[in-house]
């Protein structure tokens, strides 16, 4: 097995993290394609989790991405109710250059051998277009346009849930869900940022941006003019006043160097892995920080490409997304009760729907 180095083999067989259940690495020669699907688990159900086409900087990191992101969408799936297990693929090589109309068919080939077992979507670097083509040679493609039958953009839905898991996290610390007057910086206002912000603005919150790009900022404060912008997150994130933190650009936001200064009391946002390293959970919980766990606030997504599989609906979606508010609360229900983070406790329920699924009165 040239290539796959004995930390990968070590993470995929890994017991602490239950390992994965299967890995193909696929190859098309004549489109250039080199792929790995991972899937984490099908406890509940045919594995769902999109398509990363990155370049990255070698074949185990591709595989390691692979394992990592397929093992996180099991424990997003599971927490969004989904009759789904985690999976997830990663296309290597710079989407660029190398993406055709030949390689993301070739890719779909792969995927329907899979029967069904992994169900894929977009994700960093692939685009409703590209699922359009992936999905003329698999039914067992989502995120495609509505015009190919597809429920398209997920940014929506997304960050409606985020605004519920934020509605969820006031009403945790202040014993009110409603969010009015309220000060919530929001770091990256792009596809689920903007989003996010209308929905509190029109709550009657004080809203402060922040991104990288001028241009995103500027099409938000054309829509909102109430809203204000600062220079970057280190500035957003110690404004004085600030209630909540909603992290919406890359992940690793909350590190040893951003969370000791954050002063909002409640850190709830769309991006994925916000947690840079296991323990920036207790070091948030020890400051008394309210952290709604990524995963859990931002599986509006998700929820509306596993939709699509049944004939997409926004009104049922956006019912299901809703429930993000009641599921937020219950996590962090649990960690009272434990003692734990809400974090650990999001990760315990996701862990226990996984492992009561593979009892024998579920079949
Ligand atoms: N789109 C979805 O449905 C969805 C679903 C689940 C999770 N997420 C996660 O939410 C996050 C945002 O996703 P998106 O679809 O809005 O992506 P996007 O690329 O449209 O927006 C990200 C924004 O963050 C900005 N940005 C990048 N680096 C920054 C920095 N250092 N400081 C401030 N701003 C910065 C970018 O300029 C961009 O405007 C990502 O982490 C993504 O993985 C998205």
């Amino acid at each position: 097995m040239t290539g796959v180095s004995a930390p990968v083999l070590h993470t995929l067989f890994r017991s602490d993290q239950g390992g994965h259940e299967q890995v193909v690495l696929c190859q098309d020669r004549a489109s250039g394609l080199k792929a790995v699907i991972a899937i984490h688990s099908t406890a509940l159900g045919p594995a769902l989790g999109g398509t990363r086409f990155h370049p990255y900087a070698s074949e185990e990191a591709a595989l390691s991405d692979a394992l990592n992101l397929a093992r996180g969408m099991s424990y997003k799936n599971a927490m969004a109710g989904l009759r789904h297990g985690g999976g997830k693929a990663v296309i290597m090589g710079d989407p660029r250059t190398l993406k055709s109309e030949e390689l993301l068919l070739a890719y779909g080939r792969f995927v329907d051998s899979l029967g069904g077992r992994y169900v894929t979507a977009c994700d960093v670097g692939t685009y409703v277009a590209d699922m359009d083509v992936v999905a003329r040679a698999t039914r067992w493609a989502t995120g495609r346009s509505p015009s190919s039958g597809g429920a398209g953009d997920s940014s929506v839905l997304t960050a409606y849930g985020v605004y519920q898991g934020m509605r969820a996290s006031a009403r945790q610390l202040w014993g009110d869900p409603g969010l009015a007057g309220r000060t919530i910086g929001v770091a990256g206002v792009g596809k689920v940022g903007h989003h996010l912000v209308k929905h509190l603005v029109d709550e009657g919150a004080r809203v402060i941006v922040t991104d990288v790009s001028e241009e995103s900022v500027r099409r938000v404060l054309d829509r909102h003019p109430e809203v204000t912008a600062v220079p970057d997150t280190a500035a957003l994130i110690r404004t004085e006043g600030l209630d909540v933190y909603a992290p919406c650009a890359l992940g690793g936001a909350l590190d040893d160097h951003s969370v000791p200064v954050l002063t909002a009391a409640i850190v709830c946002g769309a991006a994925n892995n916000q947690l840079a390293h296991p323990g920036v959970e207790k070091d948030l919980a020890d400051r008394g920080i309210l952290y709604a766990p990524d995963y859990v606030v931002n599986a509006g997504g998700v929820i509306q490409v596993a939709d699509e599989l049944h004939g997409f609906d926004f009104d049922r979606c956006k019912a299901k997304a809703a429930r993000i508010y009641e599921t937020t609360l219950e996590i962090f229900a649990h960690a009272n009760s434990e003692g734990v983070p809400p974090a650990v406790a999001a990760d315990r329920i996701a862990e226990r729907r996984m492992a009561d699924a593979h009892r024998p009165e579920h079949g």
